[in-house]
C-alpha cells in the first residue's frame, strides 16, 4: 500500500495494456490503477476473435510480418512491426503461466494443444483465443492477479481529468509527475503523484455515432496527452469493422471476423456473395477493404445491411467456436445454425494515437502510452486483426523493462497544487453536455466516416471547432462531471481526426477520400504526425480562465 495519492507508477485504465503493466511491474513498488468505471470495462474485456502470434509449425515471423505490413498498406514501421510480433509468442505463454483458459485442441500425437483460428488478412491460422470471448478469459485471469497484489492500489470509477507536468506548475523541469483525477463517486478532483504515469485509456472509436466499442473509448488518453505537450499520429486511420449485428435491440454487438476466418460468407440481400468483385481474397481481404466493399453495396442498394452466413457449418461446430454470438443472436431471434446474420460497419478500433517508442515512452519525460492510445507505427494506415491485444501485451512488456530501469533515479515530486474549484459553480443546463455529444457523434459519422470528401471534412470541421468554443466556456465556468471530461476529450480527438485526414492528400488504408482516390506511391508515404501548440496555456488545476 501506498502513502494516500503517491506511487511510483500511475497507470491510467485497466484494459489488456494497463493490467499486463501493472502485474509487470508489482514487484518493483507501489503502483496505482486507475480506471474510469469498473475494472474490467473497456475493449479488452469484449474482445472476441482473439490475439495473433506465431506458434504453428508451419507459420514464421517473416510471414506475419509480411501479412502485417500489407495490411498495414504501406505506413507500418518494419521495426515496430518485427519487435511486435517477435515478442509474441512469449508473451503468450505468460498469459498460459497466469491461466487464461485459452481453447485447446488434441494433436494427432494426442497432445493438447492451443487452437488457433484464422482471420482477415492473415495467411495462416494464427490467433489463439478462448471461444469467442477471449476478452472475457484475458480480463477475468489479469484482474484476479492484479488483485492479489498488495503493491497494486485499485481504483475503479475514477475518472483521469488533465496530466500534471512539471511545465505546467511552473517547475523547471517539464516532467509527467501526476494527474488530476475526479473520484466519480465523491464528485472530487484528487492529486495523483508519481515518479512515472502510463497512459492506457484505449481508443477513441466513440467519437462515431456507430460502434463495436463500449462507452469508455472517449480518446482521453489522447486527447490528455495533447494537452500536455505530446505530438499525435496518424489519427485519420479509424477502423471500422465490417460486420457489427445489425438490430434495434443490440447495442455495439460485434460477429467476430473469426466467423469469416471459419468460412462465413458475406451476403447481399437477395443472397448473393459479393466480395470477390472487390478483392480475391474475399471475406479474408484486410478489414478497410472489406468495410468499403460493405459500404458500397449498401449505398448501391439502399439496403439497410448486408449479411454473414455461417449456416453451412454443423451447428455442434458453431455452438462450440462461438457460443457468445450464437446465444447473443438466440436472443434477439436468429438462430445462426440455420439463418444469416445481419450486419453493417461500426467503428472500431483507432489506428493512431500518442506517438511512443518502442518503451512505450513519449514526448514528455516519465510519460508513457501503451495500447490501442498509443501510436507505436505497428498498424499503419490500417490494424489487422488481433494485432491489438498482441500491441498491448509486447508494449506493456516492454514499457515495464523501461520503467524498471529508470524508476531509482526519478524523485517524486510534491509541489503540485490542489485542484482549484473555487471560481465555478454547478452547471444549470446539462442539456449543453447531452445535445453537444449527440452532434458531435452523428457529424463524425456523417462526415468523416469510411468515404471521406474536402468538403464534408470541412463542414465537420466547422462544427468541431464550434462545438469546442461552447464546450471550453462550459468547462471553465462549472463544476467538472464525468460527461464533460469525456465530451471534452471527444471534440479535441475529433479535431485531431479531421485536422490529420485534412492533411492527408491521398487514399490509403482506412483513409478513403473521393477527392483524392488514388494512393500515392509508397515511397512518397507518410505519417500524419501532428504537434500540439505549447505556448500560452493556462495551468490545468485552475478551472475558472476568466
Ligand atoms: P481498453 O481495454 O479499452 O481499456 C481502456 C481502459 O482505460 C479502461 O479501463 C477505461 O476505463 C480506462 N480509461 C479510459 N479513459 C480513462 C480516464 N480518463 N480515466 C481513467 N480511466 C480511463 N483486438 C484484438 O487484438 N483481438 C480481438 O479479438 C479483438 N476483438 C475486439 C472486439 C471488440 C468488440 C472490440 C471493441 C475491440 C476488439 N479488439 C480486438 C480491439 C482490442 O480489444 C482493443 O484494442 C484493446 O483491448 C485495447 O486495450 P487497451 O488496454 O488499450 O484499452
Ligand atoms: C474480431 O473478433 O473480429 C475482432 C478482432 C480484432 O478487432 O482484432
Amino acid at each position: 500500500m501506498s502513502i494516500s495519492n503517491q506511487h511510483d507508477v500511475l497507470i491510467i485504465g485497466s484494459g489488456a495494456a494497463g493490467l499486463s503493466l501493472a502485474l509487470r511491474l508489482a514487484s518493483n513498488g507501489p503502483v496505482a490503477i486507475v480506471s474510469k468505471g469498473p475494472i474490467n470495462e473497456g475493449c479488452t474485456y469484449y474482445a472476441q476473435g482473439g490475439i495473433s502470434a506465431v506458434l504453428a509449425d508451419n507459420d514464421s515471423f517473416e510471414s506475419h510480418i509480411d501479412d502485417t505490413i500489407n495490411a498495414g498498406a504501406g505506413l507500418c514501421d518494419p521495426d515496430s512491426v518485427r519487435f511486435t510480433i517477435e515478442h509474441g509468442p512469449e508473451n503468450i505463454h505468460w498469459l498460459e503461466q497466469l491461466g487464461v483458459p485459452f481453447t485447446k485442441e488434441t494433436a494427432p500425437d494426442g497432445a493438447r494443444m492451443l487452437h488457433l483460428t484464422r482471420e482477415g488478412g492473415h495467411s495462416f491460422r494464427r490467433i489463439v483465443h478462448a471461444a469467442d470471448a477471449t476478452g472475457v478469459a484475458l480480463s477475468n485471469t489479469l484482474v484476479n492477479h492484479v488483485r492479489q497484489h498488495n503493491s497494486i492500489d485499485i481504483y475503479e470509477n475514477h475518472i483521469a481529468v488533465d496530466l500534471i507536468t512539471g511545465s505546467k506548475q511552473g517547475l523547471k523541469h517539464n516532467r509527467c509527475i501526476g494527474a488530476y483525477i475526479l473520484n466519480k463517486n465523491t464528485g472530487h478532483v484528487k492529486r495523483f503523484l508519481a515518479k512515472t504515469v502510463v497512459l492506457a485509456t484505449g481508443g477513441a472509436s466513440k467519437v462515431y455515432l456507430y460502434t463495436t466499442n463500449p462507452d469508455c473509448s472517449t480518446g482521453d488518453g489522447i486527447a490528455m496527452a495533447w494537452r500536455a505537450g505530446c505530438r499525435v499520429g496518424n489519427m485519420e486511420f479509424n477502423q471500422f469493422h465490417p460486420t457489427c449485428l445489425y438490430h434495434p435491440e443490440a447495442k455495439s454487438f460485434l460477429i467476430s471476423e473469426a466467423v469469416r476466418g471459419e468460412g462465413g460468407k458475406l451476403l447481399l440481400p437477395d443472397g448473393k456473395p459479393f466480395m470477390h468483385r472487390f478483392d480475391e481474397r474475399a471475406e479474408l481481404a484486410p478489414r478497410d477493404i472489406v468495410a468499403r466493399a460493405i459500404d458500397h453495396e449498401m449505398k448501391r442498394l439502399g439496403a439497410e445491411c448486408v449479411y454473414l452466413d455461417i449456416s453451412h457449418r454443423s451447428a455442434a461446430f458453431i455452438k462450440s467456436h462461438f457460443p457468445t454470438i450464437h446465444r447473443r443472436c438466440g436472443e434477439l431471434g436468429f438462430d445462426i445454425t440455420r439463418e444469416p446474420i445481419p450486419v453493417v460497419p461500426a467503428a472500431h478500433y483507432t489506428c493512431g494515437g500518442v506517438m511512443s517508442d518502442m518503451s512505450g515512452h513519449t514526448d514528455i519525460e516519465c510519460l508513457y502510452a501503451i495500447g490501442e492510445t498509443a501510436f507505436t507505427r505497428l498498424h499503419g494506415a490500417n490494424r489487422m486483426a488481433s494485432n491489438s491485444l498482441l500491441e498491448c501485451l509486447v508494449f506493456a512488456e516492454s514499457a515495464s523493462k523501461d520503467i524498471i530501469n529508470r524508476i531509482a533515479d526519478i524523485r517524486l515530486e510534491k509541489s503540485v497544487a490542489p485542484w482549484d474549484e473555487s471560481r465555478v459553480t454547478d452547471s444549470d443546463e446539462e442539456v449543453v453536455v447531452t445535445h453537444n455529444w449527440d452532434e458531435l457523434r452523428r457529424f463524425m459519422w456523417d462526415y468523416v466516416g469510411i468515404v471521406r470528401t474536402n468538403k464534408r471534412l470541412e463542414r465537420a470541421m466547422r462544427r468541431v471547432q464550434l462545438l469546442q468554443h461552447e464546450i471550453h466556456e462550459y468547462y471553465s465556468n462549472f463544476r467538472i462531471s464525468s460527461d464533460l471530461i469525456e465530451l471534452r476529450n471527444l471534440a479535441q480527438v475529433s479535431e485531431l481526426i479531421i485536422r490529420s485526414a485534412m492533411e492527408r492528400k491521398e487514399s490509403r488504408g482506412l483513409h478513403f477520400s473521393l477527392d483524392y482516390p488514388e494512393a500515392l506511391n509508397d515511397s512518397a508515404a507518410k505519417d500524419t504526425i501532428l504537434a500540439p501548440d505549447t505556448s500560452h496555456k493556462p495551468s490545468d488545476h485552475i478551472k475558472a480562465i476568466n
